[in-house]
């Protein structure tokens, strides 16, 4: 399909999306055909009142017209005004519509989606985007009705009144369509390029607000804040040449309509001169012009605004036709045994590169296994295949005998609690985050896991304890901390197989020995797969999977593999020989 094509057939989706709204939308169809219609009347009484009544000195009448005019004024003010309220519903309904269409889209699509995203470039698609597209598929479009009628009912009164003043009146347009094409469309491209730069800003905070650390640690405040200093400078620059062209650019179509009137004022005076016209017809002439400019400028901007919203409305809908969702289909399990078995399993994130190669392995029901190898090797991946994350290019994934494809996702995950490495805390207490795991849990319940899990002091000793802000505690506890959170979390929902990440970064013991006996606690009963990075860890599981470059190598017990001298004693024997080293020099530094 060719762009144009396609972007055609997406106004047409959106049109056929809009027409859910065809009682609003004739509704202000009605009120705009109403209220332009009225609001032609006015100029028109005004000539009369003067040519009739003001000049020749008529009193008798004079108030029913007044009473006319006054109330055509009230007629087209209520009007005007459930015109407005109709938009503005039909739009904001519009927004809500689609934002909410974009955000569950976001949540239903894989996780790989994300990979490719940043998050800036997703929110712009969901706040600003989808207000675009409304504000010009909706209010836009629809107020180029009114627009249209007026012109052309204008033009018509005008017309009738007077030949030779219509075409005076015309003087400006020519100059008007061009100062609208050109400086209009100049001004909108300043304007979206201010737009552009305070995105750059905002990416800046956004950057060293989560890269912090790294930028102290490197010591490039300094970098950072001239990057900023750049990009405010820009702002600026951008801003003051928006500003500029909006002053040129108002005050230019107010002069040239200027132009108009007084063509009007001139050739109108000249005919009342020679007693061609009266001089309300004048005075109606002038109310007239002012009336065309208006409704000239958005037409002539339209072109504009349109291409901007179509690139609107691609982008909005690359998410909602975004063809990888996940699906909820299948076998519903209430509970597993939790038996793992990867039969071949070959999987590839980006194609012709496989990631995983042949990994074969056999978890029993209840047993506490480790998966262990190098960074990068595929252990993270293994876990997002389990999880459902992705699915194997080839091979298969058995739970208790069941091809996880056959099982439906939410039974499976409900079952599997995943504590990840690097834990995200969402605003809220401490206590609510806990909950995550399990949202109609008690407080008395939460408590009672903590209790269990062995952290409930350290939750108490936290400043407000459960009901910390964890926002805030978030970024004060250490990674070892929250994962004691997560591990709370796994707790809750009482899952049949636990999956843990072990957190690479060093912890102090006091928070290991804490983890240790949490994770200890949390494994009791339940099939338990632990990613570990301390190969120490791996002596306390009943089977130890070495992965390597995507393979798995060595599948046995801790004593087995330090035994058979492979992949996993090697590794083992680099880890003790640098722990012993790190320890020799804590002792050296006499610590
Ligand atoms: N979304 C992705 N797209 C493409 N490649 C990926 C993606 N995620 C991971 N990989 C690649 O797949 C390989 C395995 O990654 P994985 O995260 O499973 O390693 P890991 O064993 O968990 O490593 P670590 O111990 O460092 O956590 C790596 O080479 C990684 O670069
Ligand atoms: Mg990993």
């Amino acid at each position: 399909m060719s762009d144009q094509a396609k972007k055609q057939s997406l106004v047409l989706r959106f049109i056929k999306e809009f027409l859910v709204y065809r009682k609003y939308t004739a509704i202000a169809v009605m009120t705009i055909i109403l209220g332009t219609i009225v609001s032609l009347y006015p100029p028109y009484i005004l000539g009369i009142a003067i040519d009739e009544y003001l000049i020749v000195g008529r009193v008798e009448g004079f108030l029913a017209l007044s009473l006319m005019y006054l109330a055509l004024i009230l007629i087209q003010w209520l009007v005007q005004m459930v015109r407005g309220y109709t938009i503005e519903l039909i739009g904001q309904k519009m927004v809500y519509s689609l934002r909410m269409r974009l955000f569950s889209k976001l949540l239903q699509t894989k996780i790989g989606f994300y990979k490719d995203k940043y998050v800036g470039d997703i929110v712009s698609r969901i706040v600003n985007d989808t207000t675009t597209i409304v504000d010009v598929f909706v209010s836009g479009l629809l107020n180029i009705i009114g627009d249209i009628i007026t012109i052309i009912g204008v033009f018509i009164i005008m017309f009738t009144l007077s030949q030779i003043l219509t075409l005076a009146s015309m003087i400006s347009i020519p100059p008007l369509i061009f100062i609208s094409m050109y400086l209009g469309a100049k001004m909108r491209l300043a304007h979206r390029s201010v737009r552009g730069r305070i995105g750059g800003l905002t990416s800046i905070v956004e950057e060293t607000y989560s890269g912090i650390d790294a930028i102290k640690s490197f010591n490039r405040e300094k970098a950072f804040i001239g990057k900023f200093i750049n990009e405010s400078m820009n702002t600026m620059k951008a801003s003051i040449q928006a500003a500029v062209l909006s002053g040129l650019y108002w005050s230019s179509t107010g002069f040239v309509s200027t132009l108009s009137s007084i063509a009007v004022l001139l050739v109108g005076g000249y005919l009342v001169f020679i007693e061609m016209i009266s001089i309300g017809t004048v005075i109606a002439f002038t109310q007239y012009v002012g009336r065309f400019m208006g409704p000239i400028n958005n037409i002539a901007g339209m072109y504009d605004r349109l291409q901007q919203a179509l690139a609107s409305l691609e982008r909005v809908y690359e998410i909602l036709d975004f063809p990888e969702v996940e699906e909820d289909k299948g076998i519903e399990l209430k509970k597993l045994k939790g038996e793992v078995v990867f039969d071949d399993v070959w999987f590839e994130y980006e194609k012709g590169v496989p990631v995983l190669k042949n990994v074969n392995f056999h978890i029993r029901s209840g047993e506490l296994a480790a998966i262990v190898g190098p960074t990068g090797a595929g252990k993270t991946t293994i876990v997002n295949l389990l999880l459902k994350f992705y699915e194997p290019t080839s091979g298969r994934i058995l739970i208790d005998g069941i091809n996880i494809k056959e099982i439906k996702r939410s039974c499976l995950r409900n079952r599997i609690s995943y504590v990840p490495q690097e834990v995200y805390l969402f605003p809220g207490t401490i206590l609510d985050n806990i909950r995550i795991g399990k949202p109609d849990a008690t407080d008395k319940e939460v408590i009672e896991v903590c209790r269990k899990l062995g952290i409930h002091e350290f939750i108490e000793k936290l400043p407000k304890g459960y009901y910390a802000d964890a926002g805030e505690a978030g970024k004060r506890l250490s990674v070892g901390e929250r994962q004691l959170i997560a591990i709370a979390r796994a707790m809750l929902r009482d899952p049949d197989i636990v999956i843990l990440d072990e957190a690479t970064s060093s912890i102090d013991p006091y928070t290991d020995e804490l983890l240790r006996n949490a994770i200890k606690n949390l494994m009791v009963g339940r099939t338990g797969i632990i990613i570990a990075h301390r190969l120490a860890t791996a002596r306390s599981c009943d089977r130890v999977v070495v992965v390597n470059e995507g393979v798995v190598g060595e599948v046995g017990t801790f004593d087995e593999l330090l035994n058979k001298k492979g992949i996993f004693y090697k590794l083992y024997q680099a880890q003790m020989s640098r722990t012993i080293e790190l320890e020799y020099g804590y002792q050296y530094a006499g610590l």
